[in-house]
């Protein structure tokens, strides 16, 4: 790396110092962190895997639950359950050495084609074509490409591949990552400050915040559905999602089905109990990946003994904060008294799968 280059590198905890070898696993739990997330939000869940968790064995050694409650917050949990397998996968398959090729990468569990490029690129110094939302976006503007990037996608990727650094593949794809997070920024670019400002179309012609070209929004679809909150004595009722699908594996207070038609005055039907419940004012709000979701809370209290009720488990109220639940649960838990929004631990982003 040129001095000026390694001057404006951000020092980030998954990024080895100039001149030393990166630690694969470190690369790709950074990389699969970084998924959807931002990089403040991802930081302190890094660090807290690598310290639990320092090498891929420990991780693949880890009992599921663990991984999934260490994750929590993080949002698209469908992220962990792959990052787990991978593990598993890169311990025995690989014995604990992730493989170095794009085309090995890309068959492991959570490692799509842009994660496989970025971890040959990143971890093993090989000449992969690295396209991020920050890398897109440089590469939009320096070519002035006309059509939005999901259009372009094969135009930018040979636009990139005509830049690319053949020395330092890791270096160029993170150089442009930074030049994207602090100079070419989404919004009220520095061109001032961009090295490239010379050779950028866009910011030729003095519209560096027209590029990348937007794809006109599709709105996302609203769904309601109601969760139910039950306490008797210090305990809450609580229930394990289902393997698979939205917030799949995670915990969460007995719910409805979120669904576009979902009639609120039909909820206490489905209460996993039959009790006074009382609906709380204002609802839930919540954005996931695919839809908006309204959420109204039914709370209740019933007087022990504990009833058992099958596919639940009563978890003491003041522990929640150890349940790992999930952010929209999280929120529940908020509305409905159960924790102060101030407990809440720093979510990564509202968005889960499904
Ligand atoms: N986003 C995704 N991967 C990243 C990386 N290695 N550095 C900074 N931001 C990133």
């Amino acid at each position: 790396m040129r001095a000026k280059a390694r001057r404006n590198r951000r020092d980030l905890p998954w990024r080895a110092p100039p001149g030393e070898t990166p630690d694969p696993y470190a690369v790709w739990l950074s990389e699969i962190m970084l998924q959807q997330t931002t990089v403040a939000a991802a930081k302190p869940y890094f660090a807290a895997f690598l310290s639990r968790w320092p090498h891929v064995e420990a991780l693949a050694k880890a009992p599921l639950d663990e991984a999934m409650k260490a994750w929590a917050g993080l949002g698209y949990y469908a992220r962990a359950r792959n990052m787990h397998a991978c593990a598993g996968l890169v311990a025995t398959k690989y014995r604990g050495r992730f493989p170095t090729s794009e085309l090995e990468l890309r068959e492991l569990p959570g490692v799509g084609p842009y994660t496989a490029a970025a971890i040959a690129a990143i971890a093993f110094n090989r000449p992969a074509i690295v396209v991020d939302g920050n890398i897109q976006r440089v590469v939009a503007r320096l070519f002035a490409v006309s059509e939005p990037p999901r259009q372009a996608r094969t135009r930018i990727a040979e636009l990139l591949a005509s830049l690319l650094s053949p020395e330092r593949p890791g270096d160029f794809a993170q150089g442009l990552m930074d030049l994207g997070a602090g100079v070419c920024t989404a919004r009220a670019p520095s061109c001032g400050a961009c090295p490239f400002a010379g050779a950028c179309e866009a910011a030729r012609r003095g519209e560096a915040e027209a590029f990348p070209v937007k794809a006109p929004r599709t709105p996302k679809p609203n769904r309601k559905g109601a969760a139910f909150v039950l306490r008797c004595a210090e305990l809450t009722l609580l229930r394990t999602r289902p393997p698979r699908g939205l917030l799949g594996a995670m915990t969460e207070f007995p719910t409805t089905p979120f669904e576009e038609d979902f009639d609120v005055s039909k909820a206490r039907a489905m209460a996993p109990l039959p009790a006074k419940w009382r609906l709380l004012d204002g609802d839930v709000e919540h954005v996931f990946t695919h839809f908006r979701l309204e959420l109204a809370v039914f709370i209740a209290r019933v007087a022990p003994p504990v009833p058992r009720i099958e596919n639940y488990r009563w978890a003491p109220a003041r522990d929640l904060d150890r349940e790992g639940l999930p952010t929209l649960m999280r929120k529940v838990a908020v509305h409905a008294g159960l924790i102060r929004s101030g407990s809440a631990r720093k979510h990564g982003n509202d968005m889960e799968s499904g």
